[in-house]
């Protein structure tokens, strides 16, 4: 099928959540993709934080085929070997966290959400459910998961949201203490917000975080998500600050492109769900799991999580030399591989140009345009991508000056 073809069945049998771009990938492997007009494209949005090691990762490719071939889905009520080493791969990851298996980012969330009311509840022998979350945050579309996002656009056409959540400015700690109330039970915040803008918290947050769920006997929860497997150069964005939560959450990357989501949870706090507590009938199902195991550990021994750290401060130094020539760019920000460029103009029209020159991103808060490319990326690429912007940037400001 051509372009026109997808297109035309899409308008009339898909139901209509999505501003698409109008290209239809057909084929990836590692950074680049290509059209089904045969057009080659640099991806430096990666399914949006999805494909860590690119596109069909060998690793990946060889762990699903096996597992396809030998048992494609098996219900929870038996045991699954490759879930149950992923586990084990993660509780070395984290230093011991125990694992639930989901289906998406937003089913982690939700399954986050109601451990920590579990959690609070036993702790604490009165049932407390209130989850203080942050403006800007990005936490799901399902309705839970949706409550706690911290973006009324979102919400709006969907009230009454579910109760239980309150939002405080990002990166302000002292909020968060004055939000503390009779039913709070958790804090669930992003390391670095993505969808909000790629917003960085000022340092200590973290720390100061944890220290008030500490005092307090509030779970500290964090989306990673976004940030997680990589992305801002380490495994996991808490690393940065030295703080551990208790429960974590995870997708996008961690199945290297096949749909999976993850809550981790201190063993204490995972201890107070039981059998029936929670569940799903394709979560931490055998392909998903085989799949990420062979993702998370090619990560690993690949040193990926390493190259995003190196490959990001280059990156993101190559962006700054050419920000300062340009005066609609705001701000370049980041950590490792999740880069953002701040403009005090629409940058939707950017986004496009960029594709049009062969280099896929987006453009989130209207305003910031968001860079995610693979975390095995070279510099050689980043050259690349720069010299793309530097290009659409230039025909920017040419046009700024025509127009006046
Ligand atoms: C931080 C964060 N949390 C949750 C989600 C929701 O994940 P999903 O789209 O897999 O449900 C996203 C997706 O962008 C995200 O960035």
């Amino acid at each position: 099928m051509d372009f026109e073809q997808v297109k035309a069945l899409d308008a009339e049998h898909v139901i209509g959540t999505y501003s698409r771009v109008p290209i239809v990938l057909v084929k990836g492997k590692g950074a680049r993709v290509w059209d089904s007009e045969g057009r080659e494209y640099l991806d430096f949005l990666g399914g949006l934080a999805v494909c860590g090691l690119g596109h069909c990762h060998p690793k990946v490719v060889e762990a699903v085929q096996k597992q396809v071939a030998e048992l494609i889905h098996c219900t929870n009520i038996y045991y699954i070997a490759p879930q149950a080493r992923l586990a084990a791969l993660l509780a070395e990851l984290t230093g011991g966290m125990k694992s639930f298996f989901a289906n998406s980012g937003t089913e982690a969330n939700e399954g986050a959400i109601k451990l920590a009311r579990k959690y609070s509840k036993n702790k604490h022998g009165e049932y407390k459910y209130e989850i203080i979350t942050c403006t800007n945050s990005f936490h799901g579309r399902t309705l839970a998961a949706l409550a706690a996002t911290g973006q009324t656009k979102h919400h709006r056409g969907f009230e009454p949201m579910p109760e239980g959540f309150v939002q405080v400015p990002y990166g302000d700690v002292p909020a968060v203490a004055e939000a503390i109330g009779e039913k709070t039970c958790a804090v669930m915040v992003e390391p670095i917000q993505g969808e909000g803008g790629v917003n960085l918290p000022p340092a200590g947050y973290l720390s100061g975080l944890r220290q008030l769920c500490d005092e307090k006997g509030l779970v500290l929860i964090l989306d990673e998500i976004q940030t997680g497997i990589g992305r801002t150069g380490r495994m996991f964005a808490y690393e940065h600050s030295g703080v551990k939560p208790d429960i974590l959450t995870l997708a996008k990357a961690l199945g290297g492109g096949i749909p999976i989501g993850a809550f981790l949870a201190t063993p204490e706090v995972a201890g107070a769900f039981g059998p029936g507590s929670h569940g799903s009938t394709f979560g931490g199902n055998p392909v998903a799991t085989a799949a990420a195991l062979a993702n998370l550990q090619a990560i690993v021994d690949e040193g990926a999580v390493e190259n995003a750290a190196r490959v990001g401060a280059y990156f993101r130094s190559q962006l700054q030399g050419l920000a300062s020539r340009f005066d609609f760019v705001r701000e370049v920000r980041g950590q490792g591989l999740m880069v953002g460029i701040e403009l005090s103009i629409e940058g939707k029209d950017m986004v496009e140009a960029c594709r049009r020159k062969g280099l896929l991103i987006n453009c989130t808060a209207e305003k910031v345009l968001r860079f995610l490319p693979p975390l095995n990326i070279s510099t050689e690429d980043v050259d690349e991508a720069v010299a793309v912007l530097r290009e659409v940037f230039e025909e920017v400001k040419a046009t700024q000056a025509a127009t006046g």
